[in-house]
Parts: C-alpha cells; structure tokens; sequence
C-alpha cells in the first residue's frame, strides 16, 4: 500500500492509537496521521495541541506524518491524493460507529477504501475519552499515553485541581 490516512479527533492521542498507526505504518509506504477539527466534540486540546502532541508522539516514525483538517475526511483525503483510509476497531461497541462513517464515506467516494486494524486486548477498552476524565480525576494515565501527552494532561488539569 502506498499512501494511507488514519483519521480521529486525537483528544489526545493514546497509546492504543499509536499501536494502531505504528502497524498501519508497518504496511504501507507513508501514513498521514489526519487530525479533525471535530468542533462539535468540543474537544480539551485545541487542534494545534492536538496536533502537536501527535508529532511529537509519533517523531520516531519516518514514514508518518501528521496533519490537522478541517471540513470532511473524503475532502481531505483527495487533497492529499489518498485513497486508503486505515482505522482502529475496539471492541464491538466501536462497529456500529465506524459502520456508519464507513458506508457514508463510500457513498461521497467511491474510491476510497477503510481498512480496519484490530486493537490488541490491551488496549481494547483504551480511549481518549477515558483517559480525559481519569486524568481530570488526578489519576495517573502515564500507562495509556506517551509522555508528552501525559504531561499535557497535568498541566491541562493542574489548575482544575488546586
Ligand atoms: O477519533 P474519532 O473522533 O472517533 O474520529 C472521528 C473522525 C474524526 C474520523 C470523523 O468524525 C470524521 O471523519 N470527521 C471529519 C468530518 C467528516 O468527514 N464527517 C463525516 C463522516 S461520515
């Protein structure tokens, strides 16, 4: 596979996501991390934090680069010419989901293709989400995130905390 795009709102980025785009990585020639505005997540990072976090996260990868993006995925995956999009698939509760945005994106392209990669099971029950509010709890997530995200999350809830 030549060029891929592995899509998500990264808020932040986990370690189940890395496992996911080192192994998409692994198959194809160059991987482009595409991060969503998702405006209506209202997500705790800004597009440019989230951004940065994943570049920083994935730096040791040379064939994977990371973009933000606004407007839809299929927009953005023919503006950087790609025609394969690679995402990670959880546990049965992430199908219905990813069927949906699978079937509405082939029906606005038609040539593009969404190739999932199975989570292994530690990482199954893994997500942003959980991470956010563990975090927001003063819990320790050093676990599920590289470290500059972990300490983006300190920061993040330093003040919420006091
Ligand atoms: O990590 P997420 O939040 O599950 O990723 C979802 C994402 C960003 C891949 C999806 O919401 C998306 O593609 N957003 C861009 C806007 C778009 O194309 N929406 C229509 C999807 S059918």
């Amino acid at each position: 596979m030549k060029r891929v795009i592995t899509p998500g709102t990264f808020d932040p980025i986990t370690s189940g996501h890395i496992d996911v785009i080192t192994r998409a990585a692994s198959i194809s020639d160059e991987v482009i991390v595409a991060v969503a505005a998702s405006p209506k997540k209202h997500p705790l990072f800004s597009l440019e934090e989230r951004t940065d976090l994943a570049i920083r996260a994935l730096a040791h990868l040379d064939n994977v680069r990371v973009e933000p993006f606004k407007g839809l995925l299929v927009d953005f995956c023919a503006s950087m010419d790609a025609h394969v999009i690679v995402k990670g698939l959880r546990a049965i509760t992430d199908f219905e989901y990813e069927f949906q945005m699978t079937a509405l994106n082939y029906e606005l392209n038609q040539h593009l293709e969404t190739l999932f990669i199975m989570s292994p099971p530690n990482y199954m029950y893994l997500s942003s989400s959980i991470v956010r509010e563990i975090a927001s709890l003063g819990g320790d997530v050093s676990q599920f995130v590289p470290p500059c995200v972990d300490v983006a999350l300190k920061e993040k809830f330093a003040t919420a905390l006091l």
